[in-house]
């Protein structure tokens, strides 16, 4: 009998040769570029002590929801916020997850059936990769944000189409051609759903809202876990699919639901989030301030990004572990994403910004860059 140990321990030392072993970084008192945290929502001492307002003045008594939703977790406060929620994003309704994972991972997983299709962008989030893994539907990729790359792919669809994008991506920073990618879609008579996770914050409550296009995608995915500070996610759609994944979503239906503090975070950063016009701004400042600063950029160049995620690109991964170390040793948290994260050849430093994040931090932060890159 073959030793499990051998097993990984083989797996652990490919990862090590190829130079992709992972480790958890202990804390650290480096300048945040790397977090999510983009509004500054998660420090907020201000937001901290509306949740615990909320807590106290709701008589939210209870540590854990004490099951899952179709069980004994489902509260008239977790309900309401539903509700609440989908108003806030104009959506007909809105089921809460436990994560963004979970999110993508219970709607992908039950909607699309074998024989349907599911269409995604080459750069989409593991976890609706995962969610469409586990469907048995027909899958198919398109390149990055490529219209007549999605066409082709729809013009092979079969049975009910799903297509799905991000509307700012994950690793990349940059956002699609949505309306053109809708337009494409509905020509095809397929679904169009979009993970809103990177984009919600800096544009508000999204760009499917900013742009007004609420009506015609099927369904968004919105996290809760970056701009808004907490934790959890929601799938906006209308009542019928709300229904469904109350039936089908297996990650919405065996888990324990989340914990009333949990709801009561959402809840307040969703409030907070209507009045977070100053750090929005200074999120946007502190973006074309990053961008005008980088010359190094013309050596090595920045992925075209309007939003907080700004990658470099170094095309190895060893250029861009040396640089990610490189800018740790000057105080700066700033990581590394390698292949095969990223495909060979887009290895790159994933620089987070941020509304907290001062003139003086972006400072350091260009010039050690800049230093580093022009001496090659
Ligand atoms: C695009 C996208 N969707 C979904 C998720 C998962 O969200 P969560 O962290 O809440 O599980 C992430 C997080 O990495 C993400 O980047």
């Amino acid at each position: 009998m073959a030793s499990a140990e051998k097993y990984i321990e083989q797996r652990l030392n490919e990862r090590r040769i190829v130079g992709s072993y992972r480790i958890l970084k202990p804390e650290n008192n480096l300048i945040d570029f790397c977090s999510n945290d983009y509004l500054g929502f998660s420090r907020s001492s201000a937001l901290k002590n509306k949740i615990n307002e909320e807590i106290n003045s709701n008589h939210l008594v209870l540590n854990g929801a004490t099951g899952s939703r179709l069980i004994s977790g489902n509260l008239n406060y977790t309900e309401e916020l539903e509700k609440e929620i989908a108003k806030l994003f104009n959506s007909e309704a809105g089921l809460l997850f436990n994560s963004g994972y979970d999110a993508n991972l219970g709607l992908l997983s039950s909607l699309p059936q074998r024989g349907d299709t599911i269409i995604t962008d080459e750069l989409i989030h593991a976890s609706i990769i995962d969610g469409a893994r586990l469907s048995h539907a027909n899958r198919y990729t398109f390149k990055h944000n490529d219209i007549a790359g999605l066409e082709a792919k729809l013009k092979q669809a079969k049975g009910n189409c799903y297509v799905v994008i991000e509307s700012v991506y994950s690793m990349d920073g940059d956002s699609p051609p949505i309306i053109e990618l809708l337009d494409i879609t509905e020509k095809y008579g397929a679904h169009l759903i979009v993970d809103e996770a990177h984009a919600v914050g800096l544009y508000k409550t999204g760009i499917i809202t900013r742009l007004k296009l609420e009506k015609r995608v099927f369904a968004r995915i919105v996290t809760f876990g970056k701009a808004l500070g907490c934790h959890g996610a929601v799938v906006l759609g209308n009542n019928l699919l709300r229904e469904y994944l109350i039936n089908f979503a297996r990650s919405f239906i065996y888990t324990t639901a989340a914990p009333l503090h949990q709801l009561a975070s959402i809840k307040m950063a969703c409030i907070l989030l209507h009045k977070s016009a100053e750090e929005i701004t200074a999120l946007q400042n502190n973006i074309n301030l990053f961008k005008q600063m980088l010359t190094a950029s013309k050596t090595y160049p920045l992925i075209n990004s309007e939003s907080p995620i700004q990658c470099i690109l170094l095309k190895s991964n060893e250029w861009a572990k040396k640089t990610a170390m490189h800018l740790q040793d000057n105080g700066l948290d700033v990581r590394a994403i390698l292949s095969p994260t990223v495909a060979q050849g887009s290895e790159r430093i994933r620089i987070c910004l941020h509304a907290f994040n001062t003139v003086n931090d972006l400072e350091l932060l260009t010039n050690t860059i800049n230093n580093l890159l022009y001496a090659g």
